[in-house]
């Protein structure tokens, strides 16, 4: 597997893995435009040259929130998203605090993020439009803080 930066060579590569898995994914114009936000993190993971999983944030003053992870069906359960949030983890290890939201009913994923120690901070009632479900938010404090 290879982790890159998106770039103008691959921001078609994730929308079109967003598009396979996300109810409301982001287009190509919106990815484009990410490559010019001082603020973003895009990363794509690669199996066998083949687009495999999407990992966007930003991070604004040493807060990160995660915008959307995704890895394609058939790749799935083989360590993608956790090295894709190792990748990230890593970049910005000086961050202070990770944030993002998660559908209740996403087991996979918040699974996937109290692996790396995120803990439920709260939730927002009807968050989520198509099907409308609420979100959880998790946190995950870095260098010593709360
Ligand atoms: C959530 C998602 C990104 C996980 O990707 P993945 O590459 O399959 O995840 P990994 O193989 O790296 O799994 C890492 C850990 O996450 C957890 N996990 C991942 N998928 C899981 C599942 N289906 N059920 C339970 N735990 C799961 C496990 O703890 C796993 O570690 P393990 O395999 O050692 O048990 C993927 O299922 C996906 O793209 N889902 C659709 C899009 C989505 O829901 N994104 C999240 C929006 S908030």
């Amino acid at each position: 597997m290879q982790i890159k930066l998106m770039d103008r060579s691959s921001y078609k590569d994730a929308a079109a893995i967003m598009a396979q898995c996300l109810s409301q994914p982001w287009s190509e114009k919106t990815l484009f435009q990410e490559l010019s936000n001082p603020n973003a993190h895009s990363y794509v993971a690669y199996e066998d040259g083949e687009a495999a999983g999407f990992l966007s944030v930003w991070e604004v003053f040493g807060e990160v929130s995660i915008n959307n992870i995704a890895v394609v069906e058939k790749f799935r359960r083989r360590g993608i998203a956790k090295a894709l949030m190792e990748h990230m983890l890593g970049e910005l290890s000086h961050a202070l605090s990770v944030t993002l939201e998660v559908r209740r009913s996403n087991a996979a994923a918040i699974a996937l993020y109290q692996s790396f120690g995120f803990a439920v901070a709260g939730e927002r009632k009807n968050f989520y439009s198509y099907p409308t479900e609420d979100a959880i938010l998790m946190t995950k404090y870095l260098n010593g803080e709360k």
